[in-house]
């Protein structure tokens, strides 16, 4: 990647200038100097925001698997791709190199078509973080199918969600998996999802836990004896740039999950380059995203991103705080990490142990940090600064989402100076704007305003699955031929960005983002619940946490017995990371005379903050304000 290799701040602000003056010359050289393709694209970009219709490279033919694994064999295949750490620190870590990753990813390729999986089906991946699911995302990628990655974490209900709404035929599971000291039955699961998504025919299960498996006839088969006697060569299917390569589902503020559709061309363009200089990869370097492959972090910056740059990528299994506080750093000591990628919130939850479990540890092989996920706060900044960089690791606090799949605005180590809670400048082809409530571009700096992007970059979403009306409404129906965001952010006048979070009923709980209006659906299931309302409040660890203010049909029997039925009832049908943390039963909740709940009061309260309620005097019940507060939870 050389010429346009970002190495100094002069460089980033020539190729930045480049990059917007003619886009599609420079992706086009970016694309042409550091990928195979199989042929060349016809034109570099199409593109019509009002539609939501953005093309790159249509036309090219290439194998985003051949970019990742065939290319670097000749002179790489002995060179560790995937460091697997597994859960328990007893049982050894394993490393894989670039050849054995290219033999089993085939191997598994082979396996799905012999179950029939053909270019263009969807695949359902339900797997912890082990090796198999790297294998398995890559394999759909060779023979073409379309992988849909659901976060082992997600219940039951979650997944038939979105296994009937890609209607993917099969899906690939383990029998269990590992969570510090916990086992969780993950087929389990599978079996009660698929009680409501009868399109599937075939479950390939992984043996994990070692414990024993319900084997449905006709439909379960374990997949290992299969992988074992699969051919370790698969030719790569011919893919248009523009084939969709994944479904990735992100929660909106309303109705049923997003299936963000990512396509092949633009994705590995874009993922790759921003890892080498986002990251500051350099060869022979040891790279650790600590993100779960389930989310896009863990699609575009573990895998497809780090393996298109022949990078040694940490994949890791268990949490931060199995067998203890330190398992990070052990980790980082171990495998002598030099960029380690994680989230606020664990930042925070690892900064509240102190600095007892990094004592002792050599972690200086450490030279890049970065965050991803939510709005860093100042204190957690400093402290990762201060005690996991010891102050000479530049921190990249990298901004971005599922839908754009790959970083958009980041600091770059040494070039671009990082400021505490700033994701500072827009990458490379990237045009953010903020936009005030009157649909007009702001000029000035020092302001907030909604963030948007005006102009496409190639790895941005192509489409909601099945839905293209929904995308065009979600993103591109706000201002007019713009990317809305959903987020606020704050430009000050070096035209830094910082984010200050969402604009829409969107809440990010220790980066997870969860809509509010699915989980008071799922409430409001309770046969004794009248009304439900969610709101985020500030969590010392999570960032936001959840508050629901609940109004009962029969009030005579309020009980925490409730509260628990509605906190089982959200795991069950979304997953333990939508919970609440605190309910509080109400008889009313506050209303407009046109009958909306007023949330932006909720949010006050659920916040300690009574002193700014606004004027309430419009409500259509503004006695029920009052008696919130009264009963608040603290
Ligand atoms: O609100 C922003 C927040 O996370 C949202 C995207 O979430 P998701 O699609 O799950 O992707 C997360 C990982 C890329 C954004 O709309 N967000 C993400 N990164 C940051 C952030 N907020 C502030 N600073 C960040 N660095």
């Amino acid at each position: 990647m050389d010429k346009y290799n970002i190495s100094t701040k002069d460089q980033y602000d020539s190729i930045y200038k480049d990059s917007i003056n003619d886009p599609e010359g420079f992706w086009s050289e970016i694309a042409l100097r550091n990928f195979s393709w199989k042929s060349k694209w016809k034109n570099v970009l199409e593109w019509d925001f009002n539609h939501a219709k953005v093309e790159w490279f249509k036309g090219a033919k290439l194998n985003i698997t051949e970019n990742c694994l065939d290319r670097h064999l000749e002179s790489n295949s002995d060179k560790t791709a995937i460091i697997f750490e597994p859960n328990n620190p007893n049982e050894s870590s394993e490393k894989i190199t670039y050849r054995s990753l290219f033999e089993r990813v085939c191997q598994m390729s082979n396996v799905l078509k012999d179950k029939g999986v053909k270019k263009g089906d969807r695949v359902c991946i339900y797997l912890p973080m082990i090796p198999e699911l790297a294998i398995t995302v890559l394999a759909c990628a060779r023979i073409g199918a379309i992988h849909s990655v659901v976060f082992a974490g997600f219940s039951a209900s979650a997944l038939s969600t979105r296994i009937n709404d890609c209607e993917s035929k099969i899906v690939i599971t383990s029998d269990g998996s590992y969570r510090g000291n916990k086992t969780i039955d993950l087929k389990g699961i599978v079996d009660d999802a698929l009680l409501d998504a009868e399109i599937v025919d075939t479950v390939l299960v992984v043996n994990r836990i070692n414990s024993k498996i319900n084997l449905i006839e006709g439909r379960d088969v374990l997949l290992r004896p299969l992988l074992e006697n699969a051919e370790k060569f698969c030719k790569a299917e011919v893919m248009d740039a523009e084939d969709p390569l994944f479904i990735l589902y992100t929660s909106g503020s309303t109705g049923k999950p997003k299936g963000m559709v990512h396509s092949c061309g633009g994705y590995m363009v874009y993922t790759s380059y921003t890892f080498k200089n986002i990251f500051q990869y350099k060869k022979n370097n040891i790279y650790w995203c600590t993100a779960d492959i389930g989310w896009i972090t863990g699609h575009s910056y573990i895998l497809y991103g780090p393996l298109a740059n022949c990078a040694t990528t940490v994949m890791f299994e268990g949490v931060p705080s199995y067998p203890d506080f330190g398992r990070f750093w052990d980790i980082v000591e171990k495998h002598k990490v030099n960029q380690f990628y994680t989230a606020p919130t664990a930042i925070r939850a690892l900064a509240k142990q102190g600095t007892s479990y990094i004592a002792g540890k050599d972690i200086s092989s450490l030279k890049v940090l970065g965050t991803v996920g939510e709005p860093i706060n100042e204190e957690a900044w400093h402290w990762y600064d201060k005690n996991i960089g010891k102050g000479k690791c530049p921190i990249v606090d990298t901004w971005w989402q599922t839908e754009t799949g790959g970083v958009l605005i980041s600091s770059i180590p040494g070039i671009i100076e990082a400021k505490p809670t700033f994701a500072t400048l827009p990458f490379i082809g990237v045009q953010p704007v903020l936009m005030d409530n009157n649909s007009n571009e702001i000029s000035e700096s020092d302001v907030v305003g909604r963030l948007c992007i005006k102009f496409p970059w190639p790895s941005i979403a192509r489409t909601i699955w099945g839905d293209h009306k929904r995308y065009v409404d979600t993103y591109f129906s706000t201002f007019d031929n713009m990317y809305f965001t959903g987020d606020g952010a704050y430009k000050d006048s070096h035209g830094n960005f910082r984010i200050t979070g969402r604009v829409d009923d969107v809440i990010i709980v220790s980066g997870h983002n969860l809509g509010t209006a699915p989980i008071e659906d799922v409430i409001n299931e309770h046969n004794n619940v009248a009304e439900s309302a969610i709101v985020g409040f500030p969590h010392e660890i999570k960032g936001n946490a959840l508050y629901g203010f609940v109004t009962l049909k029969n009030s005579s029997n309020i009980s925490e017995n409730i509260k628990n039925e509605i906190n089982k009832l959200i795991s069950d049908k979304i997953g333990p990371i939508a919970k609440l943390d605190k309910i509080q039963f109400t008889e009313a909740l506050p209303k407009t005379r046109s009958g909306k709940i007023m949330r932006r009061i909720l949010r006050k309260i659920a916040a300690n903050d009574f002193k700014n309620l606004g004027d309430i005097s419009t409500l259509l019940n503004p006695e029920a304000v009052q008696a919130i507060i009264e009963n608040h939870i603290k």
